[in-house]
This record gives C-alpha cells, structure tokens and sequence, in this order.
C-alpha cells in the first residue's frame, strides 16, 4: 500500500505547480491517474519498463493486453511509431487532439510491455486540457489504460478510480468527471483498409466523412480458433456486481418486456436497477435511472459508467438495460452495455 496523493486541478494554468509535481511522479516511474475527455487513465512513463509493468499490477490487468500510448503533440508521433501512412497522418490531422486512438507500427523505443508483444502500438493525443499539461510537462509518452481494477466499468469521475486503485497508485490528478464518458475509437491501421477495433468517442459517422471505407467494428463472440485482433475485446468487461440483462428490439416491446422483469425480480424480493433509454417512473422498490439514450445517445454514453457504478453502490442485485439505437455514439454504447450484459442479451418482439 502507498498513500495515494490527491491533486485537485481547476485550471492547468493557475494549477501550474500541482501538474509539476505529477509529471515529475511520472518522470520518477509512479503510476499517475488523470483525467482525459473519454475516461480517467492510468498513466505510467511509456519507455520505463518497470513503470509500465506496475500498471498490470495495479489493475489486475492481463499481460498480454496492450496500452495506449498518449503523447502531446504531433512531433512526438515519431518517438512512437516505425512510419505513419499518409492516411494516418490525415485522420491524426483531422480528430486530433480527440477521442481516436491508432494502431500504427510500433517504433524501436516501444516496449513489448506496452504493446503486448505486438508489432504494433496504439497511440493517441487526448482532448482535455489537463491531459495535455500532464503530458507536455512530463514530457515522455505515457502509456494509460482505463483507470478503473480490470473488469470494472471504466472511471469518468476523480472517485471512481479512488473507489477501485486508491493505495495502490501514487496519486490522482482530479480534473473533474470526463465529458466523453465512453472510451476512445480504436482504429487498426495496419491491414489495407482500416478497420474499427473497438467503436468509441469518436463515431462510425464521423469517421466515414474522411474514410468512407472504413470497417465497422465486428461485435459478438470470436468464431473458434479465432484470434482477437484487439487483445482487450476477448475479456468481460465493464461489468458492475450484480448480473446485467440487455433488452434489445423494439422501443415498444422493450418497455413491455423492462416491467414484466421488473415485476417478477421484485416478487422474487430483488433489489431491481433500472437503465432506461427514455424516461420512466420506476417500479415502487426499484432504482430507474434514465441514460436518455433515444433521443440523445452522447449523453447516455457520458452517464453509462457512472450508472454502473451507482447501481453497485446501490446494492441492487439485478440490472435490467434498455437498448439504444445504434446511431453517433449509441454504437460504444451498446457495445459497452453488451460486453457487460455477456451472455443475458433478450431480444423482444
Ligand atoms: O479513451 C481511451 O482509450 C482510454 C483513455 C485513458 O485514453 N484508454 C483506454 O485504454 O481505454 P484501455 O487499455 O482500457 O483500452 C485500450 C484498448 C484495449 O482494447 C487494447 O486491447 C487495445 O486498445 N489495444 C492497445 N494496443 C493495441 C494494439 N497494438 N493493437 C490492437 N489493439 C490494441
Ligand atoms: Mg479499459
């Protein structure tokens, strides 16, 4: 156990003392959470071995999942990656600083630790202004996973990661919860056509308007003898305590099927939580929280995590989930609610 040092930022200017004394942490090889747009990461000095070692370690994290490098600013790219396409260069140009991570050739100085063993590393500049002061002051890539135990919903807010890593991390830098909510874009550059790993902050849509050919992620169980291609995509995952069931279909049938669950949970004496796609006045004894996934699927995503968590907190035993159209950023959202649910996806009718 060490004491984890608590640094509240406000304003990375006025703040300019605190974000010294965390990249300095960084530089010495400890472990330091902050805040990014998508989610809270876990940041460790990319090119120090044992540095990024102790992430695994903290998290509970398996080895072979790699990490996301973040870096600054374009000029860092280099001290990353073997090459950069002309094509990565563009997509770099155009939602950078932002929620896309690339999977690019890994450069000599990338440790297999980071990637996993891999040829490739994933890489990307964060949009959030703390972020970046941490990252031009510490001046090294920093390799950041979620900062959340492995398997737990990922941290948007400063508590979440006390809640999962406090003592085990050296500090947390406190920017306030992160406005994303879900995780960035993966996006595999190293076959012919770029394909989408893991769908995330930055949509299907919006990565269309420049790569129109771009290859949408592939949801569901690998086929067998399949190897993942994103090594974090074979795991459960942001999984809260109690089971989830996603109810998928129609808005209509979903309802329906939401408070027939609802009901006989109760009659069986559950505590019930309730994620809902619009609102809904919640069932005498049960916890409804409404996402307002239908009509505003970013706003689900920056409140999914957090729900999650709360319903731990609540002590409710099951989760019953409603669907979101899979449109913007209700693509990350179901996948997330999905990768939660496991097995318990109904579809009604
Ligand atoms: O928004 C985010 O991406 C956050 C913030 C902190 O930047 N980070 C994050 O990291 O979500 P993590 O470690 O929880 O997820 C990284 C994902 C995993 O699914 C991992 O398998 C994949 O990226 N990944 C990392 N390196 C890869 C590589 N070389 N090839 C394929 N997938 C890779
Ligand atoms: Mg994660």
């Amino acid at each position: 156990m060490t004491k984890t040092l608590y640094l509240k930022v406000t304003d990375p200017q006025k703040d300019r003392e605190t974000i010294r004394r965390a990249a300095r942490l960084l530089q010495e090889g400890a472990l330091v959470a902050f805040p990014t747009e998508t989610v809270y990461g876990l940041g460790a000095n990319a090119l120090d071995r044992q540095a990024v070692e102790a992430i695994y370690a903290a998290k509970g994290r398996p080895l072979d999942n790699p990490m996301i490098v973040h870096i600054a600013a374009l000029k860092e790219l280099g001290r990353v990656c073997r090459t950069v396409s002309p094509l990565a260069r563009t997509l770099a140009d155009r939602f950078w600083p932002g929620p896309l991570t690339l999977v690019l050739p890994a450069g000599n100085a990338i440790l297999s630790v980071v990637t996993g063993g891999l040829a490739t590393v994933a890489v990307r500049i964060p949009d959030h202004p703390v972020a970046l002061a941490l990252l031009q002051e510490a001046g090294v890539p920093v390799a950041a996973p979620s900062a959340n135990r492995s398997g737990r919903p990922s941290p948007t807010r400063a508590e979440h990661v006390l809640e999962d890593l406090e003592g085990q991390i050296a500090a947390l830098v406190d920017g306030g919860p992160c406005p994303v909510g879900v995780e960035s874009t993966v996006l595999d550059m190293s076959g012919p056509v770029p394909r989408i790993l893991r769908p995330g902050g930055v949509s299907l849509e919006a990565l269309r308007e420049v790569l129109p050919e771009v290859m949408p992620p592939r949801d569901g169980p690998l086929l067998r003898g399949e190897t993942p291609a994103s090594p974090g995509m074979k795991y459960r995952h942001y999984a809260p305590r109690a089971p989830l069931y996603l109810l998928e279909g129609k808005e209509q049938a979903v309802r329906r099927e939401l408070i027939r669950l609802c009901r006989r949970y109760r009659l069986q004496g559950l505590k019930v939580g309730l994620l809902t796609a619009a609102p809904f006045e919640a069932v005498d004894g049960s916890l409804a929280l409404d996402l307002g996934g239908r009509k505003d699927p970013g706003a689900a995503a920056s409140l999914l995590f957090a729900a999650l968590r709360q319903m731990d907190a609540a002590g409710v035993e099951v989760i019953l989930a409603e669907g979101i159209p899979e449109e913007g950023l209700g693509l990350a959202v179901m996948n997330r609610l999905r990768k939660a649910a496991g097995e318990n996806i109904l579809l009604c009718d």
